[in-house]
């Protein structure tokens, strides 16, 4: 079978050894296409693959029409709002992610991050420490969990609600849960966000939650810029001089935050959250492993589309 990697942003060189050796022992062609520009590079590529890894690379119904032979595509990584699940089904295609095999890069972007912004940019300016601050974690998953062994580290106050994971799987976490998101962020002068962007956690991320944030609000974002609301967001910074956003990703509305805000903010200009070594290995090799399993068993396991 012809296995491709289609990554707009490269896999480390170290990642795609490894993952020639899974698809190489299973008797596998493996093709790569990396830093593609344009769309067409990947429906001209997409043709003969009868599988595909890709990272947030789009897989729309237009890939999938080019794809004749896809059987299988594996997001190497966890949110997989970059795949078109219907169209998936539709083309009789397997859609996957590797849930977990980056989550700690993401945690430790969302620290660096914040201590960068705490220490003032390395400006010499006093900064300040994040022991005995506290943290609420939005989404208690993978990154989550992590994001909260490194406060404990630091010795922060730990917060967390999630919809979908109950108060005790939070506490056995050695995490105080909250019994509502506005009591979160209420709490909590540095909120983490680890959301999927779906429907329901679109523009989520408003006015209302946001002014709840105590002196010297910190909204560290390391999941989609789609949660925010970005009015919301432009609003609360013309009325708090004291609130920073920190985002893995530039928002919408990044020249209003340049031309106003200087200094103010953190956007990283590609998204870099899950661009580690080990966070390219974990992804690359689980998704070229999910699809050996799949070709040999039949194995199902991680599939995500109906
Ligand atoms: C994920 O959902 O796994 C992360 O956002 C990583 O995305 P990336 O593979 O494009 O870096």
């Amino acid at each position: 079978m012809k296995i491709l990697v289609a990554t707009e942003k490269a896999f480390a060189p170290v990642a795609i050894k490894l993952i020639r050796e899974v698809t190489d022992a299973a008797g596998h062609e493996l093709v790569l296409l990396e830093n593609y520009k344009n769309v067409s590079e990947l429906l001209a590529v997409a043709a003969d693959a009868d599988a595909m890894i890709v990272r947030s690379d789009l897989v729309t119904a237009e890939v999938l029409d080019a794809a004749k032979k896809l059987k299988i595509v594996v997001r190497a990584g966890a949110g997989y709002d970059n795949l078109d699940l219907a169209a998936c089904t539709a083309h009789n295609v397997v859609a996957m992610n590797t849930p977990g095999q980056n989550s700690n890069a993401v945690a430790e972007l969302a620290f660096e991050m914040m201590l960068f912004q705490a220490r003032s940019g390395f400006s010499g300016k006093s900064g300040s420490e994040l022991r005995g601050k506290t943290i609420g974690i939005h989404a208690f998953g993978n990154v989550g969990k992590y994001v909260a062994d490194i406060a404990k580290g630091f010795g922060m106050k730990v917060y967390a609600f999630d919809p979908f994971v109950s108060a005790e799987e939070i506490a056995k976490n050695g995490v105080t849960p909250c019994a509502t998101v506005e009591e979160l962020y209420t709490a909590s002068q540095y909120i983490s966000l680890h959301m999927p962007a779906n429907d329901k956690t679109k523009k989520s991320i408003g006015y209302d939650l946001l002014k709840k944030m105590p002196e010297n609000a910190v909204l560290v974002n390391t999941a989609r810029k789609e949660v925010i609301n970005e009015e919301a967001l432009l609003k609360i910074y013309e009325e708090r001089k004291d609130f920073a956003y920190l985002s893995d990703v530039e928002p919408d509305c990044k020249a209003i935050f340049e031309e106003k805000y200087k200094g103010k903010f953190i956007f990283t200009a590609k998204k870099m959250g899950a661009q580690t070594e080990e966070a390219n290995i974990n992804s690359g090799v689980a998704a070229a492993r999910q699809i050996a399993d799949y070709f040999a068993t039949g194995s199902e396991k991680f599939k995500v589309n109906k």
